[in-house]
């Protein structure tokens, strides 16, 4: 059979990104401009900078792309791209930039959910994962528990009701006076302490998750004691929060009846929650997860994503808009 090249590319938050892959799962490049640095000084992502940003850099990325994959434009089979959730300015340069080469090229689109590329992330880091099985989606914008019936064919068994996981951490790193992005810094910090501080649980029935409880009462607990011990909040925190996630992930687990548990998203690199998840493989659980590149934001996993859709015929047209609040379905 032919390789199928497929250009990916996503621009939905503070990352440009433009990355090569080979039939969905063998990366050429994967060239990540990040605005990390533009943005801290904001203690977060400020939508309009980041749209202008990503502007800036999108041509110079992608070029970057080709030349590291060693192809030009001629050998490329597919361009996808994010087209939501995200933020729409920043969404639009990548739609806009896709479907402008697309046309110049006379190459087939495919308009791409950020959060099948980062379930797709698990396929390029495990070559032997197929669905069925089940995805727990953990990052700055989205908290889901999916169920992956087939390549391109999802159901949502939870969600959650309020803040991301994501948000806790860069809410929580931030009041502490850690900087922004908060999950990489929560998690090194954790490592010298104790998960010793009493924090409130929230009950919510079924499999959705609720995190805005937490965060608001570790904020109070530093308010009142700004001495309080930073280390034991952060592993406190990361203690309470991978509690309900497996919670929840065995429960879903049982109802699919699939002992095959993904971790995706930014958040899923955290070293706590990935080494609770691994104990589960003592329980006859096998547990994927993505390399740290692949969780957070990239090109790559878009363009894994856009080659399942390509090959199922799912392609778009010209009239592909960016869509901030896209559900998987
Ligand atoms: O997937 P991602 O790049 O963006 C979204 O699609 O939202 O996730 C970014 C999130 C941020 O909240 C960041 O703090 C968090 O992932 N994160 C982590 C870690 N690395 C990144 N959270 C906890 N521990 C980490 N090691
Ligand atoms: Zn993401």
């Amino acid at each position: 059979m032919k390789d199928i090249i497929t250009l990916g590319i996503e621009s939905s938050c503070d990352e440009t990104s433009v990355a090569v892959v080979k039939n969905g799962r063998e990366v050429l490049s994967n060239v990540i401009n990040s605005q990390i640095k533009i943005h801290e000084k904001f203690g977060g992502v400020v939508p309009e900078i980041a749209s202008r940003n990503h502007v800036g850099a999108i041509s110079k990325v992608t070029k970057q792309a080709l030349e590291e994959a060693n192809i030009s434009f001629d050998n490329i089979d597919n361009i996808a791209c994010t087209y939501g959730p995200g933020l729409v300015g920043a969404l639009l340069v990548g739609v806009s930039y896709a479907k402008a080469l697309s046309y110049a090229l006379n190459k087939p689109l495919t308009g791409t959910n950020h959060l099948e590329g980062h379930i797709a992330a698990n396929y390029i880091s495990h070559k032997d994962l197929k669905p069925p099985f089940l995805c727990l989606i953990i990052s700055g914008g989205h908290t889901h528990l999916v169920h992956i019936k087939d390549y391109g064919k999802f159901e949502i068994l939870g969600k959650t009701r309020d803040d991301a996981i994501g948000e806790a951490f860069d809410k929580v790193a931030r009041v502490i006076g850690l900087g922004y992005p908060g999950g990489p810094k929560v998690d090194k910090l954790a490592k010298d302490g104790k998960p010793t501080i009493e924090l409130p649980k929230t009950h919510i029935e079924g499999l959705d998750f609720s995190f805005s409880g937490v965060k608001t009462a570790i904020i109070n607990l530093h308010h009142k004691n700004p001495e309080i011990n930073k280390s034991d909040l952060c592993s406190s925190l990361e203690k309470y929060v991978t509690d309900i996630l497996l919670q929840n992930a065995i429960k879903a687990s049982k109802t699919i009846e699939t002992k095959t548990i993904a971790l995706a998203g930014g958040v899923s690199a955290n070293s706590y929650i990935r080494e609770k998840f691994i104990d589960l493989e003592k329980q006859g659980y096998k547990i994927y997860y993505p390399e740290p590149i692949l969780c957070t934001d990239n090109a790559a996993m878009i363009a894994s994503a856009g080659y399942y859709r390509y090959i199922s015929g799912n392609v778009s047209d010209l009239t592909l808009n960016a869509i901030p609040n896209l559900k998987i379905s």
